[in-house]
């Protein structure tokens, strides 16, 4: 299968990826020395732990080029009461050796609302952090890079819901938190890939209708059509990383390595999610992996879910065929550093937009706690009303 190496920041074409091209970026290996950090015999002891956890993506060599970013972030995030909340897309030298919690965006939003740190540095995207802001409005937030963005969540305004609602009076409004904070404030409830389902079933029941509107992910729209027979609402935006896998990939996959596991995100079209063998959201499987212990597995997602799930279970083959996220990329050890450094790339939001907001996420928080729940796979593809 072809590997790229020297991946740019996009997608590009085709699968496959160098662990060098994911989460080393060739061009920053001087970055720890371009800001006065350098690998003495003190930063190699303090880190050689770490360097454990990561040693079956990171080649050795590698090691000195980021052992000193590390050591210094630590420390920094000592000295401010600073937490980094790493989402599962991370690269490893970030998830592993950096981040304070790691999950996916229903758990970081559990932590962001609990956490007595003073300052939250997202290794995530831009929705993620708004998300930290809005339920910690009394903490310095920051997002290493602004540009971290997300297709789905530049795919939909807070006009646009307030013309969504217009047009289908009265019928609740469940919207996924990979949106902005605008969205967030027109939406009465939230929800995750962990939970789309479950609030998707309690905003019926609530509202007592048969119809939801769920946006602004199409395929996630079809997806939990599929599990609840909720008459569903949908948008037409699309995770431009999940979009990609086709049920080919899978049948491409199944002949070349019999016996493997198939294991997909919600974000994908319904056609893979009826081929795959499980589904989930990051943390389900992440979840599934560690518990069942597949001897061949594959994880149609971001590529850096493979490398970290694989530091909990060394015995699982991965077959690595997955697509990169540009925006969850830009997240760099050197971006985390200048960021807690100068303290820079503050995410701010007017606090009534804030409070609608967070009522919105509030609603789902409250819901009671259950595991990620699974998608199940195999199922007839129904159709939804797109907006
Ligand atoms: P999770 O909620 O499953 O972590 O997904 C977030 C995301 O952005 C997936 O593309
Ligand atoms: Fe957005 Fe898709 Fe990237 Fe997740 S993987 S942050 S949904 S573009």
């Amino acid at each position: 299968m072809a590997r790229i190496i020297d991946a740019p920041l996009t997608t590009g074409e085709g699968w496959g990826c160098d662990p060098r091209a994911v989460h080393g970026q060739w061009g920053a290996l001087d970055a720890a020395a371009r800001r006065g950090l350098h690998y003495t015999p003190e930063v190699q002891a303090e880190t050689a732990p770490l360097y454990e956890k990561v040693r079956h993506v990171i080649p050795a060599i590698e090691w000195p080029a980021y052992a000193p970013l590390i050591s210094a972030i630590n420390k920094i995030k000592k000295q401010k009461n600073a937490v980094i909340l790493a989402h599962n897309y991370m690269t490893s030298e970030i998830f592993h050796c950096v981040g304070d919690f790691r999950g996916d965006s229903l758990q970081l939003a559990r932590e962001a609302a609990e956490t007595d740190a003073d300052v939250i540095v997202q290794a995530g995207v831009h929705f993620m952090a708004e998300t930290s802001k809005i339920l910690a409005p009394e903490k310095t937030v920051l997002i290493p890079d602004m540009r971290a963005g997300c297709s789905l969540a530049a795919s939909i305004t807070g006009a646009d819901v307030r013309l969504i609602k217009q047009k289908f009076p009265g019928v609740p409004v469940v919207t996924y938190v990979n949106t902005s904070a605008d969205v967030k404030a027109e939406s009465d409830v939230t929800c995750t890939s962990s939970n789309a389902a479950a609030v998707v079933e309690w905003a019926a029941r609530a509202w007592n209708t048969d119809r939801v509107i769920l946006i602004p992910d199409e395929y996630l729209a079809k997806n939990v059509a599929a599990q609840t027979g909720v008459k569903i609402i949908a948008w037409k935006g699309r995770c431009e990383v999940h979009e990609r896998f086709t049920p080919e990939d899978i049948a491409e996959l199944r002949a070349a390595h019999p016996g493997v596991v198939v294991l997909a995100h919600p974000e994908c079209p319904p056609e893979v999610m009826a081929a795959a063998d499980f589904a989930g959201s990051t943390a389900a499987l992440q979840d599934y992996v560690v518990e069942k212990r597949p001897g061949k597995v594959v994880l149609l997602t971001e590529c850096s879910m493979s490398d970290n799930v694989a530091a909990a279970a060394p015995d699982v083959d991965f077959i690595r065929p997955c697509n990169l996220c540009p925006h969850m990329k830009r997240i760099s050890l050197e971006a985390i550093y200048d960021a807690l450094v100068e303290m820079q790339h503050e995410v701010l939001i007017p606090e009534d937009v804030r409070v609608r907001a967070k009522a919105a996420i509030q609603a789902m928080l409250d819901l009671p706690k259950e595991k990620p729940r699974a998608f199940e796979t195999g199922l007839a593809p129904v159709e939804v009303e797109l907006v």
